[in-house]
């Protein structure tokens, strides 16, 4: 592992970004063999048509090597001096070792930190914000942030109001130090720890807080308190990152929430004056794909042409914790 100390501060930029979903799609039609569902309610409650599902023998570090692998084609990424792997991710193939072990070890990158970070739906902006902070403080130089999960192996799907929801998978982006200018304009974390209890999954515990759980290790939500969380305090916390930030609504060209439900995304606009057409989703054909959902919304802005070098975006996670990320950033 090499530190770099440096006297004056570096500035951190977003040069590359790539993703991956599977092959299998889960479509609501399939949806409605499997549980007491419908495709219209399905499309009116959360505006989703589709979602990616791993084979069996694909876990995250799958998906994770994958989207690395597209990013490479896409941007020529060299990974040989990258110093710091992150991967957000609450799906690991296994405890330990890592998910960030694994990507080391798949693209023999020979001196570097590796660690995976679970933040659950905020994850890629948490992940974001803390290799930006390493790298403006001088400590590294090039680090390799990926997001992913394989939401499908631990979705309940005898449980209509969850399984119609999650989808699988990653997206990855290089944060390297740059000269000026500064791409990074500010950022706004949030815990609600009480609120743990909405939406979990059970490990070695079936309590938190004191309370029992449910301890089937799939995901258990309740989708009502969740959607109640994420649109009052994620406007909230819009109108506290911007206005500390200096950044006015109207200078914003790209809105990239985590793409939980399209009616809480609406809800985020309403209460934001951020319009729907400067807002990137990718939960109409994905899903919920929790740590995913913002690099994926985020990659196809780019494939795309949308989101050009020098667009200020809004990223915007939140999920199980209850915990919430957002990050002011210029693209590129
Ligand atoms: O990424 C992690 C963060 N998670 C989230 O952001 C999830 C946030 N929450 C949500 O997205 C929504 O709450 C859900 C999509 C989960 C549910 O939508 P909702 O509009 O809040 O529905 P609801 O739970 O209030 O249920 C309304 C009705 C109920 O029937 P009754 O009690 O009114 O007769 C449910 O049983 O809809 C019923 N229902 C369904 N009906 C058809 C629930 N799920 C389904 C379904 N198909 N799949």
């Amino acid at each position: 592992m090499t530190y770099h100390t440096s006297e004056s501060l570096s500035h951190a930029h977003i040069t590359a970004i790539g993703s991956y979903v599977p092959e299998r799609k889960l479509t609501n039609a399939d949806l409605e063999q499997l549980v007491d569902t419908n495709d219209e309610w399905i499309v009116k409650r959360t505006g989703m048509h589709e979602r990616r599902i791993a084979r069996e023998d694909e876990f995250t570090s799958h998906l994770a090597i994958a989207a690395v692998e597209h990013m490479i084609a896409a941007f020529q990424t060299d990974l040989s001096n990258v110093d710091l792997i992150l991967v957000a991710t609450h799906t690991p193939d296994l405890p330990f070792p890592s998910v960030a072990c694994q990507l080391q070890a798949h693209f023999n990158i020979p001196h570097t930190g590796a660690l995976d970070l679970n933040a659950t739906c905020a994850g890629f902006p948490y992940a974001i914000h803390l290799a930006n902070g390493l790298i403006a403080g001088g400590a590294h130089r090039k680090i390799l942030v990926v997001a992913a999960d394989t939401m499908s192996k631990i979705t309940d799907y005898t449980d209509r109001s969850t399984c119609i929801l999650f989808g699988d998978g990653a997206g990855a982006v290089i944060i390297e130090s740059k000269p000026e200018p500064k791409a990074f304009l500010g950022s706004r974390l949030g815990t609600d720890g009480t609120g743990g209890i909405h939406v979990y999954r059970t490990g070695l515990a079936d309590t938190l807080n004191g309370q029992s759980l449910e301890g089937n290790s799939k995901l258990v939500q309740n989708g009502r308190e969740v959607y109640r969380f994420a649109v009052t305090q994620i406007p909230q916390g819009i109108k506290e990152l911007t206005e500390a930030a200096g950044v006015s609504i109207d200078d914003i060209d790209w809105f990239i929430p985590h793409s939980a439900n399209l009616r809480i995304i609406e809800a985020m606009n309403e209460r934001t004056g951020i319009s729907r057409e400067k807002t990137l989703i990718s939960l109409d054909y994905f899903g919920n794909t929790s740590a995913a959902s913002i690099p994926l919304a985020l990659d196809l802005g780019v494939k795309s042409g949308q989101v050009k070098p020098g667009d200020l975006l809004l990223l915007y996670g939140f999920g199980g914790g209850l915990t919430h990320c957002g990050l002011l950033v210029r693209w590129g």
